[in-house]
């Protein structure tokens, strides 16, 4: 287990520069999970922890130790890839015993530890079997075995579940956190979706184009987005934003959309007239005679929920409610929206009001 400390780290392929200055501090037994748009660093990032990529400027750290110049073997991290290539002619045992075998460990010593790997992973049944006999929710376990038999002081996965179904990523994603939870060990984690983002990790670092948007617990993120990106990035279905002014009605301040529709925001002292992107998230509109009035356009029911979505001005805005509602296209239902679950962005610098 180790601390890991990546400050003011830049990267550049010729003059492509991809990362600028990104800083991120990982505590010892930390669960950090890197989200983020195709393209904006992730994998980058992750490979420069890992010694496979060289970094152009900064410094990193694993443990005490400043690792910039170590080479990925003598860093003490195990990687899991999205495409985990198991050897198709080792057994499963063979597979994650071989980084021990490797480094030349005493077959005795290999067996215990891939044993103890095994039962870790619920694997111990399928041992003397083959890659091609295996569910790809075994292949990926197996892959993670021969990444724990190391012990490493942090574990990087990048996308490791992206290649499975729905249902085993879900099952997978329970696995993942419970081993974190019994190995204690720090854990990086990359991936494209952000509820396997909320739900694993201790912090998640918001990354966009080489630099860090926002890090912070799931929950912060989702409740005080420091940015429209990350706001509409974090939750799921994404957070509406609607543009216009903030103007005075009966003694309160309403935000008015650029079509002229106004709609509750929280008395925030800003001035008359100030230009701002309103977030609200689909859970957080009610249904009620009392609410804005809008005009439906499109209802989906889910079964287990309605997801509603309305025109406002030229923009569709998407409420979801637990009830069914029956509504039909162009029939007029009302918004209701608590002032306390809106988020004011500045319309200009798209930043948190
Ligand atoms: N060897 C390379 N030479 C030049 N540019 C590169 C190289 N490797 C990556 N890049 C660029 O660096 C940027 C970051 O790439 P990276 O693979 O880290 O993105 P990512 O966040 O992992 O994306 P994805 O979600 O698609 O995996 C991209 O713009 C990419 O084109
Ligand atoms: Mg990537």
């Amino acid at each position: 287990m180790a601390r890991v400390k990546i400050d003011n780290v830049f990267k550049r392929y010729g003059a492509l520069q991809v990362m600028h200055g990104v800083n991120v501090d990982i505590e010892d037994g930390e669960f950090v999970v890197l989200v983020g748009p195709s393209g904006c660093g992730k994998s980058t990032l992750l490979r420069m922890l890992a010694g496979l990529e060289q970094i152009s400027d900064g410094t990193i750290s694993i443990g005490e130790r400043v690792v910039n110049d170590v080479p990925p073997k003598e860093r003490d991290i195990s990687m899991v890839f999205q495409s985990y290539a198991l050897y198709p002619h080792k057994t499963v045992a063979e597979n994650i015993g071989f980084p021990l075998k490797m480094a030349k460990r005493p077959k005795s010593e290999i067996q215990e530890k891939v044993n103890h790997a095994a039962s870790i992973l619920d694997l111990a049944h399928l041992l003397d079997r083959y890659p091609k006999q295996l569910s790809g929710g075994q292949r990926q376990r197996v892959a993670m075995g021969r990444a724990i038999v190391r012990n490493p002081q942090v574990f990087l996965f990048d996308e490791p579940l992206s290649n499975l179904d729905a249902k085993l990523r879900v099952s997978m994603r329970v696995e993942i956190k419970e081993l974190h939870q019994r190995l204690g060990t720090t854990i990086v984690y990359v991936t494209h979706d952000q509820i396997e983002a909320m739900t694993m990790a201790d912090k998640i670092v918001v990354m966009r184009d080489g630099r860090v948007e926002q890090i912070g617990a799931p929950l912060d993120l989702f409740d005080r987005p420091e940015s429209v990106f990350v706001g509409g990035f974090i939750g799921s279905p994404s957070m509406n934003f609607l543009h216009g002014t903030v103007s005075s009605q009966e003694g309160r301040q309403v935000f008015r959309t650029d079509g002229g529709l106004a709609l509750p925001m929280p008395q925030a002292g800003l001035a008359d007239g100030h230009q701002v992107t309103y977030g609200i998230r689909p859970e957080h509109i009610a249904i009620g005679d009392e609410g804005v009035p809008v005009n439906i356009v499109v209802t989906e029911p889910t079964g287990s929920e309605t997801q509603i979505f309305a025109r406002v001005d030229n923009d569709l805005i998407n409420a979801v409610v637990r009830d069914r509602i029956y509504a039909r296209p162009g029939e007029q239902v009302g918004f209701v929206i608590d002032p306390a679950n809106v988020h004011l962005f500045d319309r200009q610098t798209e930043r948190r009001l």
